[in-house]
């Protein structure tokens, strides 16, 4: 009765989308849910601005200069006023007053600011009388956490001259080593470092912001024609779309900003987009787009790939990359927004023969509010764009582990049987997940009684095995009189409101919904207490969350969302927050599972995302397909995803709707097995597909992709823990480590795994046997499989037959493994552990291990061990010694750990002449010294001698080395 029903509302959302669907031609199967740039005035009128100031060329003459009377520098800050010239009401010019600051940040980071100054003669016309403030201004306060204090180191440079031109420098950052020139007219502000401009805002003029003016009355226009073009300009004052009405109170209010990278090529991030990596040309062409790149967090079904369609998350960080050299901008706006890039014709003069490239930034409302970082190489930006918005939160060990989802499973019984078939077929796992099948009528925080009847008890049940469940739980409450959640939301106002201030109720999963407003601290204070232990998951620790439709989702609302004009905390409307919201809404179930258990770490994912994410928990890319195209898009996506900050990153392994071959399905399990966050996920329409119903071969392959993952897991997390203390993503573009192979950049197919200097080349082909994989260095690397060299940059023929996933170990990596079968990652923390040495060229390799409880906020407090491995090629010895400051908590730590014990050491590449016949090495630790015992695999056939040691007895405490 219950899944009839559930089954009802999918049916119903999926006949709306045939009924639309019969309307347009198949092509643009869900295009016409969403906006074109064409449709949307604000970006329609300045893409058209942009035109013409292209078809001006030299003779543009921008209505934007800064007044140089008012231009001040101090403490770090210069600001001053930004005039538009326009025609006031009666035609005469006259001047709109943009008050700028240039911040310069203690961090090297310069912030670039532009408001409009508020005018207390012109009321808001149509909104509530509290609002005073026309622009949101606080798209940085969710996003940015980090240090905004300006640099009072930061020098005047000016000289008279300079200034008496309206130019102004200033030296900032490490040493002085980054300067700012803001010229008044043309309006210009580059960046330098080295000597060569880096990052030059409105370096074509399209600086735009739409000032506030009364809208025209028609009776009074007469014949005045600047009133007349006002009210003419299609969808300025109202915007309607797919039946929808934005009524737009403030008016329009869009602003524009353009960015050129002189001399870079190549751009990446501002993800969410299903596209390449290095982002392409948007203004047609050959392989380019038509479109902009649009930033607009939508439920987009069944997405396209190779789009630069709005997709569920909205980090509005761009990368530009070359040679030795790399830069970073960060947009903090969450409204609509939409990207265009072009890359213009060599300019030998000023930029040498490369071709630079020219972006150009719309969003719908807010201020104009650009970071800007200057690395200077992909690391810093990495860095610098973590110290503003935030770094990975550490997870718990077990969410690094893999994840079992389906649409979904339907009852206590149904998932007793999977998570005992997990152990059957031994194939680890550590979290299964359940839909919105296992609420009573997708009310949220109740259980479908007849079908989960004891869910504390299963919860413990699985808590034997140290595993977890995860339940979903999506900002739409059932408006339903008598559902508590509900009822305390309305009453409270703090759900969504609309333009007139009442509860905003439209479509979702459970018919008839409102909204949690979770930009509202009351919103937030009321979800902990929807938490609290005793309530909805008893006072079981072993679930976490899963957030979803958190754009939000609205089945009925203007391209499924919420309406522009709807109200949210604060007076804000929702087209200024649209992109912020799902963050919140994420960040408030962080809060929540904090406050109901502050000492474990809580674990969310979310669909929904902006800048500053990546501190709430993990995300994934959605609705996927099971078919080839979506999974061969994962590993860009995979790719922008981490360059902006957010590295805890997976797809639907399996793709989401339909069913996948079993060719598919183990292909995509070998390529999930490298993804941050890895989870196999699955339509309530497509049939049962956990690793086990995939069949011989398929299902071993299954349980040696997963086992793969489990064994490298002390790795992964050695890469968050990096991640979350410095920003270097998981999942590694080929630039991080070849940063002066140009040739490498766009290059998207393949990725190094965190720290271990892994190559991974996932099969994205239906019946591929072998692949291309191109080394982009000139170091060593080894087939990680059977130890075959390969060198040279270049291409290399690599068989990929179906029980292999392709993937080259670099030289000079050490990797972490914990080579025994658990039956969860919990499991596995004090297993002994073996290293896997890969030599570089001259005969070293080091590699960091970080471990900590896996669980706790301990770590915070310093209970944790941060090591370094390093092998000398000089004298032959692996040492092992600590990386961190000893102190009680360590202590207390360490002595917990006391008996892990490395097992095994792994020496690839190594010259065994040194060995001469020695069959033992010595190890040395606390004042002792003892042998072990080594196998040698000498070299043949174009593979590498392995040196294996097998029980070297030394501890994972304490420094100790092994002599070879
Ligand atoms: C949409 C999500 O993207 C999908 O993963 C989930 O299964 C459904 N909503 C149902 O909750």
């Amino acid at each position: 009765m219950v899944m009839a029903n559930s089954l009802k509302f999918v049916t119903v959302a999926c006949c709306l989308f045939v009924v639309l669907l019969m309307a347009y031609p198949v092509e643009s199967a869900k295009r016409y849910l969403f906006k074109t740039c064409e449709q949307s005035s604000f970006c329609r009128r300045n893409r058209e601005y942009a035109d013409l100031a292209q078809s001006k060329g030299a003779a543009w003459d921008s209505p934007y200069a800064i007044d140089s009377s008012t231009v001040q520098f101090d403490g770090g800050v210069l600001q001053g006023t930004i005039l538009k010239s326009i025609l006031d009401s009666k035609g005469d010019p006259t001047n709109v007053e943009l008050p700028f600051q240039l911040v310069f940040l203690e961090s090297g980071t310069a912030r670039f600011m532009v408001d409009e100054k508020q005018r207390t003669d012109s009321p808001i016309s149509g909104f509530p009388e509290s609002i005073t403030q026309r622009r949101y201004n606080e798209a940085s306060k969710w996003a940015v956490t980090g240090d905004l204090t300006p640099d009072d180191n930061a020098i005047d440079a000016t000289t008279d001259n300079e200034r008496k031109d309206g130019v102004y420098k200033i030296k900032f950052g490490p040493d002085r080593y980054f300067e700012a020139v803001v010229e008044s007219k043309p309006l210009r502000v580059a960046f330098y470092r080295d000597g060569e401009p880096q990052v030059i805002l409105n370096d074509r003029g399209l600086i735009n912001m739409d000032h506030w003016r009364a809208k025209p009355d028609p009776s009074q226009i007469n014949d005045d024609p600047s009133l007349k073009n006002e009210l003419d300009i299609k969808d300025m004052w109202e915007e309607s779309f797919g039946g929808s009405t934005d009524t737009k109170p403030k008016g329009p209010e869009s602003i524009a900003l353009d960015v050129t990278f002189p001399g870079y090529e190549h751009v990446f991030g501002i993800p969410e987009h299903a596209d390449k990596f290095s982002l392409r040309e948007t203004r047609g062409g050959e392989g380019n787009h038509n479109e902009p790149y649009r930033l607009f967090n939508v439920d987009i079904f069944e997405y396209e790939v190779n789009s630069p369609m709005a997709m569920y998350g909205a980090i509005p960080f761009m990368q530009a990359q070359k040679k030795k050299s790399s830069v970073g901008i960060f947009w903090a706006n969450g409204a609509d927004t939409w990207i265009d890039i072009v890359k213009s014709k060599p300019n030998e003069q000023s930029f040498g023969v490369k071709k630079s490239t020219e972006t150009h930034w719309i969003s719908e409302s807010g201020i104009i509010d650009m970071y800007v970082m200057l690395g200077p190489d992909p690391t810093s930006v990495y860095h610098q764009y973590g110290l503003l918005t935030g770094f990975t939160a550490l997870p718990p060990i077990y969410a690094v582990g893999y994840h079992q989802c389906r649409w979904n499973y339907n009852s206590e019984d149904d998932v007793a049987e999977v998570d005992a078939n997990f152990d059957k077929y031994e194939i680890p796992y550590d979290a299964i997940w359940l839909d919105i099948e296992y609420t009573e009528n997708k009310k949220y925080f109740t259980w479908l009684k007849s079908m989960f009847p004891t869910p504390e008890k299963m919860m413990q049940n699985l808590d034997k095995r140290k595993r977890k469940l995860v339940v979903i739980i999506d900002p739409h409450i059932k408006k339903e009189a008598g559902y508590k959640t509900y009822e305390t939301l309305s009453k409270g106002e703090l759900a969504i409101k609309t333009s007139e201030g009442q509860e905003y109720n439209g479509w979702c999963w459970p018919g008839e919904s409102a909204w949690i407003d979770t930009f509202n601290p009351k919103a937030a204070d009321f979800w902990k207490d929807q938490y609290k232990p005793g309530k909805f998951c008893g006072y079981e620790n072993n679930f976490l969350m899963w957030n979803d439709m958190n754009e939000p989702s609205v089945f009925n609302g203007p391209e499924v969302s919420a309406p522009r004009d709807a109200l949210h905390y604060g007076n804000w409307e929702h087209r200024d927050v649209h992109n912020i919201y799902g963050a919140t809404y994420h960040n408030a179930t962080q809060q929540a599972m904090l406050a109901r258990n502050p000492r474990q770490r809580p674990f969310v994912l979310t669909r929904s995302f902006f800048a500053g994410s990546q501190r709430y928990g993990a995300v994934w890319t959605g609705d996927n397909a099971a078919s080839w195209d979506y999974l061969k898009i994962v590993t860009p996506m995979l790719l922008s995803h981490s360059i902006a900050g957010f590295s805890f990153v997976g797809a639907d392994v399996g793709g989401f709707f339909g069913n996948p071959t079993p060719e598919l399905l183990t292909r995509w399990y070998q390529a999930g097995a490298f993804y941050p966050f890895f989870r196999g996920h699955a339509h309530i329409e497509s049939k049962r597909r956990e690793p086990w119903l995939a069949g011989e071969p398929y299902t071993s392959l299954i349980r040696n992709a997963i086992r793969l993952r489990y064994q490298l897991l002390p790795s992964v997390y050695t890469a968050f823990h990096r991640a979350s203390f410095d920003g270097v993503p998981i999942v590694r573009p080929m630039f991080l480590l070849a940063p002066e192979n140009e040739e490498a950049f766009e290059i998207d197919d393949q990725f190094f795994f965190g720290e271990t200097g892994l190559l991974v080349k996932p099969i994205v082909e239906e019946g591929a046997r072998s692949t291309e994989i191109y080394i982009p260095d000139d170091e060593l690397y080894y087939d990680y499989f059977d130890e075959t060299i390969y060198e040279g940059i270049g291409y290399k023929h690599l068989d990929a037959p179906f029980e292999k996933i392709p993937i080259l170990a670099r030289g000079g990596h050490i990797i972490v493994r914990r080579d025994r079968y658990r039956r969860s990652a919990t499991l596995m923390s004090h297993d002994p552990l073996t290293l896997v040495i890969h030599l570089d060229r001259s005969g070293n390799a080091g590699g960091v291990f970080y471990m900590d409880d896996g669980e706790t906020m301990a770590y915070n407090r310093g209970a944790f061990l941060h090591r370094f491995f390093m092998f000398n090629a000089q004298d032959n010895i692996l040492r092992s010694r600590s990386m961190q400051p000893s102190g009680a908590s360590s202590r207390s730590y360490e002595k917990t750990i006391d008996e892990v014990r490395i097992e095994k050491i792994i020496l690839v590449g190594f010259n065994t002449d040194k060995l001469k016949s020695a069959r033992t090495v010595e190890a040395f630790q606390d004042k002792k010294s003892w042998s072990a015992d080594i196998h040698v695999a000498e070299t043949s056939d174009g593979k590498v001698s392995v040196v294996t040691v097998r029980d070297p007895k030394v501890l994972v405490i304490g420094d100790w080395s092994i002599q070879f």
